[in-house]
């Protein structure tokens, strides 16, 4: 079992990164928005604790996982250097921007309400942003779209594996397996 990435290999690293994060995201998008339509309470509060904290794993797993790809670069995608090679890598580019703006963004915002901010209602990180009602209006709505904006990158991505794994270039195949 190859750990690290190779040429034209995805190691078991890379493969679990991968995969650990989509399940979070995907996670991550359904609670957002389940909290983003309840009022704040005592009943609820829990989900709003549990969002922040995978929240903090998604910025932590992707600080991992641009360290780890310095260390053990992933192989480029399969086939010429063409507009869709280039296309992945940018998205690429911009799903690693996103799963650093997004998590900062909801700590601005929540920094923002004055409230502390808590990893599994244990550790208080620092607030971000002074408290008030402007910043924390500022921040969600970026925090919002932002996630917009991941949601439909995802969505082009999936299809995109799909289609070339269809086309039988092995794309997905490389993702699940390491090697086509
Ligand atoms: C990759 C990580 C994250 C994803 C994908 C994500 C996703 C979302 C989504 C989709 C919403 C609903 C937006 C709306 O409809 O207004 C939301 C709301 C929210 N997020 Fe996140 N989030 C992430 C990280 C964080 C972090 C790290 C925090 C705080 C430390 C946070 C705090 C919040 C709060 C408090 C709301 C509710 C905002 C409101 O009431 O308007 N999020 N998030
Ligand atoms: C939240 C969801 C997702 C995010 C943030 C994401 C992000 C990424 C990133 C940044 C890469 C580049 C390699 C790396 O850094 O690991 C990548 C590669 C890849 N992803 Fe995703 N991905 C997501 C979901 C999916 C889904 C649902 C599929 C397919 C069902 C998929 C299939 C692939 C494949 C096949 C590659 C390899 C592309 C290549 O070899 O050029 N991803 N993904």
């Amino acid at each position: 079992m190859q750990l690290r990435n190779g040429p034209q290999t995805i190691g078991l690293v890379t493969r679990l990164l991968h995969w650990g994060t989509m399940l979070l995201v995907v996670v991550m998008l359904a609670l957002g928005n389940r909290i983003a339509d309840m009022q704040p309470g005592l009943d609820n509060l829990w989900l709003y604790g549990l969002h922040k904290t995978l929240g903090f794993l998604v910025l932590a797993l992707t600080l991992a996982r641009i360290g780890w790809h310095i260390a053990s670069p992933p192989p480029p995608p399969i086939g010429p250097r063409d507009v869709a090679h280039w296309a992945a890598r940018a998205a690429h580019w911009a799903f690693y921007a996103l799963l650093l703006a997004i998590p900062l963004t909801g700590w601005a915002g929540s920094s923002a309400t004055g409230i502390d901010v808590m990893i599994a209602d244990r550790w208080t990180v620092p607030p971000l942003v002074e408290a008030s009602a402007e910043a924390e209006a500022f921040w969600f709505r970026l925090h919002d779209i932002l996630t917009k904006v991941l949601f439909g990158l995802v969505t082009l991505h999936m299809l995109a594996a799909f289609k070339r794994e269809m086309d039988g270039d092995g794309t997905l195949t490389r993702m699940l397996k390491g090697r086509t």
